[in-house]
C-alpha cells in the first residue's frame, strides 16, 4: 500500500472494519471512519492513531438516507483531498424465521445491505472514475451466492450488492478503478454471535485478507479461499435436488 492512502470506511464499527483499519493504521493510512454510533466510532479512531494512522470520523444517523450519504461522501472527499479507496461494511444479519414473513424487514434487510451499499457505490464511482484511480470494495457474502432457507432474506441484499458491483466493474473497466467484491464465509464477529455455522473463520485473517485484496485485486475475493470452491460447488446442485437439500 502507498504510505499515506486516504481511504473511507463505512461501518467503521464493525470488526472485520475494526480489524482492517488496524492495518491501515499500522501503514499510516489517512482514514476517514463512518458509522452510526459516535461512541463507538472515537474508540476506534483513538485506536487507530495509536497505531499510526490519521483519522476523521463522521456519525451517518441512518444508512438509508440517501441525503446522509451524500453528505458523508462529499465530507470524505473533502477531509483528505479525495480519496484512494473506500471499504463499505456495515451489515444486518436479521433473524431469518422473523424477516421471513415481515415485508417491513425483508424491506429493511434490502436497505441496509443491499440499496445503501449500492448508493454509496454510485455516489463514488464518478470521484473515482474521474481521478483514474481508486479502488470500492464492499463485503458481500458467501450467503448472496445462492438462496438458502437459513438465510435467503440477508443472501438477497448481499446478491443485490455482488450483482450491482459485477456491472460496475464491468463500468469502469479501463479507467484505472478496481471494484472489489468480497465474499466471507462465517466469520466470529458480534453478528454471528450465538449462530451455529461452519468453517467460522476469525475476524482478524479475514481482514489481512481483505486488505491485500484493496492494495492489488479488481474481481470477486472468497474469504478464506475454499469458499470459492465451496460455492462453486453448491451453485451447480441442480434446483430439483437444492431444494430438498437442508443446509
Ligand atoms: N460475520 C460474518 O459471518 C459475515 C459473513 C459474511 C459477510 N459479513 C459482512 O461483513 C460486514 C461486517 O460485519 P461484521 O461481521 O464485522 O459484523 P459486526 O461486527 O456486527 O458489524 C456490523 C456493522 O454494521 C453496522 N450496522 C448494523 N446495522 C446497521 C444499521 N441499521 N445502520 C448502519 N449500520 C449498521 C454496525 O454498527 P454498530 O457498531 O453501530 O452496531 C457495525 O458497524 C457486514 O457487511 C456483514 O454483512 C459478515
Amino acid at each position: 500500500m502507498k504510505t499515506g492512502e486516504r481511504i473511507l470506511v463505512v461501518g467503521a464499527t464493525s470488526a472485520i472494519a475494526q480489524e482492517a483499519i488496524r492495518i491501515w493504521a499500522g501503514q499510516g493510512a489517512r482514514l476517514f471512519l463512518a458509522g452510526r454510533d459516535a461512541g463507538k466510532l472515537e474508540v476506534v479512531s483513538a485506536d487507530a492513531k495509536a497505531r499510526g494512522g490519521s483519522t476523521k470520523v463522521a456519525v451517518v444517523e441512518d444508512v438509508t438516507s440517501v441525503t446522509n450519504l451524500s453528505m458523508m461522501v462529499d465530507s470524505a472527499w473533502k477531509a483528505w483531498g479525495g480519496l484512494d479507496g473506500v471499504l463499505v461494511a456495515h451489515g444486518w444479519l436479521p433473524n431469518q424465521r422473523e424477516a421471513q414473513d415481515d415485508p417491513l424487514a425483508v424491506r429493511q434487510c434490502l436497505r441496509i445491505n443491499g440499496e445503501s451499499v449500492c448508493e454509496i457505490l454510485t455516489l463514488l464511482a464518478p470521484r473515482f472514475a474521474k481521478q483514474r484511480s481508486g479502488w470500492m470494495a464492499a463485503i458481500s457474502s458467501v450467503a448472496g451466492d445462492r438462496g438458502r432457507a437459513a438465510m435467503y432474506v440477508y443472501g438477497a441484499a448481499k446478491a443485490v450488492v455482488s450483482h450491482f458491483m459485477s456491472g460496475l466493474r464491468q463500468r469502469l473497466e479501463g479507467t484505472g478503478v478496481r471494484v472489489i467484491d468480497i465474499r466471507p464465509g462465517p466469520v466470529d464477529t458480534p453478528m454471528t454471535e450465538g449462530l451455529k455455522m461452519p468453517l467460522v473463520a476469525a475476524a482478524e485473517p479475514v481482514a489481512r485478507r481483505i486488505v491485500r485484496a484493496c492494495a492489488k485485486s479488481n474481481g470477486v475475493v472468497y474469504v478464506p479461499w475454499f469458499w470459492r470452491f465451496i460455492m462453486l460447488i453448491l451453485t451447480h446442485v441442480p434446483e430439483p435436488i437444492w431444494v430438498k437439500m437442508k443446509i
